[in-house]
């Protein structure tokens, strides 16, 4: 195992604790997958697997923080954008046959991960909790 939940990660929130678990599980899968030198085939899917969860991910997040009025929803949306931009970059490159699947890949994938959910994902946790979600 890569990244290992612990409470730092919690905002309080249930649902988006529980799918930042779902995360860390993708993460580990990729991670494992490139460590076993697992083919190309299955490790693009693990790529896309966490791509796609990522984004429903964002898109309930998004949803939640608009839904309660968050203030600072725009700047939080446009960090998921980027994010996004970037993974669809890498995932591209990989389909493109370019040799992109490396630790240091899932290294940069896990810090930004790690580091959103502790800071702007905790940030809105009281915003949403008083809101009643
Ligand atoms: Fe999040
Ligand atoms: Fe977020």
């Amino acid at each position: 195992m890569y990244v290992k939940w612990d409470d730092s990660y919690s905002n309080g929130i249930e649902v988006f604790d529980n799918q930042h678990k779902g995360l860390f599980k993708l993460i580990n899968d990729l991670h494992d997958g490139i460590r076993e030198k697992k083919n190309r085939e299955a490790l693009g899917t693990a790529l896309v697997a966490l791509m796609d969860y990522t984004k429903t991910h964002f898109a309930d997040e998004e949803n939640a923080m608009r839904l309660a009025g968050y203030p600072d929803y725009e700047k939080h949306k446009t960090k998921h954008v980027a994010f996004i931009a970037q993974v669809s970059d890498i995932r591209d490159r990989y389909l493109n046959n370019e040799p992109v699947m490396t630790m240091e890949l899932v290294a940069l994938l896990v810090n930004w991960l790690k580091n959103h959910i502790q800071t702007v994902d905790r940030a809105y946790g009281p915003h949403l909790k008083a809101s009643g979600a």
